[in-house]
């Protein structure tokens, strides 16, 4: 009980440093930006940096002894049960061009179980957000994942990782199979929203290869408790530290795993 009360406010911080450091990014939206590189296609932004900064600098005000992984790597390990995931700007390239899909990400494992979520879309003012066994929201809105029964009236996100040109052929494949059999094939440029879209009906799946976990952690939690099956490519348990990510509104997840099969079978890594 003490934890579940500890966590509920650990939860009041995350949204109200997720809403912050979202009306930050908002207001840096469309100005130049200093980019560095961290792969040919890879970059950061001024904007990444400063956000991460604001997030990590509230959640060592609050909680020292927190353990925190988060992507621009200022976290640290103190081998406490409690973990923050943080993606401080998901969708780095979408907003270093000015196209406004992106989003704060920040979860909360306890003893190794992602038990709370919160993704903040800036530019549409949307945040998503969950508590283990207490359902998702959007806003003041409870949400629950689409009813679409069959893939061949489904719309499917997905994304491509960096590395994308290292594995083209694996990725264009699992992306001709399921353009195939889907209605419709999107790729909007940030994870966590479309785990959010999946979760609040928009999109019926998502598959993508390569993510990291804190693109995913605040989702899948978000996801689950929408109603939400996420399992790896070939419908084997998921966590966060996989490197392949299934969801769907349970419903397609049967035909989903099949489609994804047919390209595991040839895998070139
Ligand atoms: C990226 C986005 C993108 C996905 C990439 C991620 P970043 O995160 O989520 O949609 O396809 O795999 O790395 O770099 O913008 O935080
Ligand atoms: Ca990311
Ligand atoms: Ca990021």
């Amino acid at each position: 009980m003490a934890v579940k009360m500890e966590s509920r406010e650990f939860f009041a911080v995350a949204v109200s440093t997720a809403k912050e450091v979202g009306a930050y990014q908002r207001s840096q939206f469309g100005h130049d930006l200093k980019i560095e590189f961290k792969g040919t296609i890879d970059i950061v932004t001024e904007v990444d940096k400063k956000s991460e900064e604001l997030i990590l600098k509230t959640i060592r005000q609050h909680y020292p002894e927190h353990d925190v992984l988060a992507e621009e790597g200022s976290g640290e390990r103190k081998d406490s049960e409690y973990k923050w995931i943080i993606d401080p700007l998901d969708g780095t390239t979408n907003f270093a061009h000015g196209y406004p899909q992106f989003a704060v990400s920040i979860g909360l494992e306890i003893g190794g179980e992602i038990i709370a979520g919160v993704v903040y879309d800036p530019m549409r003012d949307e945040l998503f957000r969950a508590f283990k066994g207490e359902g998702a929201y959007l806003n003041d809105r409870p949400i629950r994942v689409s009813h679409t029964e069959k893939l061949e009236h489904a719309m499917i996100a997905t994304g491509f990782a960096y590395n994308i040109r290292k594995h083209i052929d694996e990725h264009l494949r699992y992306f001709k199979d399921v353009i195939m059999k889907a209605q419709a094939v999107r790729r909007a440029g940030s994870a966590s929203l479309d785990i959010c879209h999946v979760a609040s009906g928009r999109f019926d799946g998502f598959w993508e290869l390569n993510l990291f976990p804190w693109d995913t952690a605040a989702g899948v939690i978000i996801a689950k408790e929408a109603g939400a099956k996420i399992t790896r490519f070939d419908g084997a348990p998921y966590t966060v530290y996989e490197k392949d990510i299934l969801i769907t509104n349970a419903v397609i997840h049967g035909e989903m795993v099949k489609t994804l099969k047919k390209g595991l079978g040839k895998r070139l890594f």
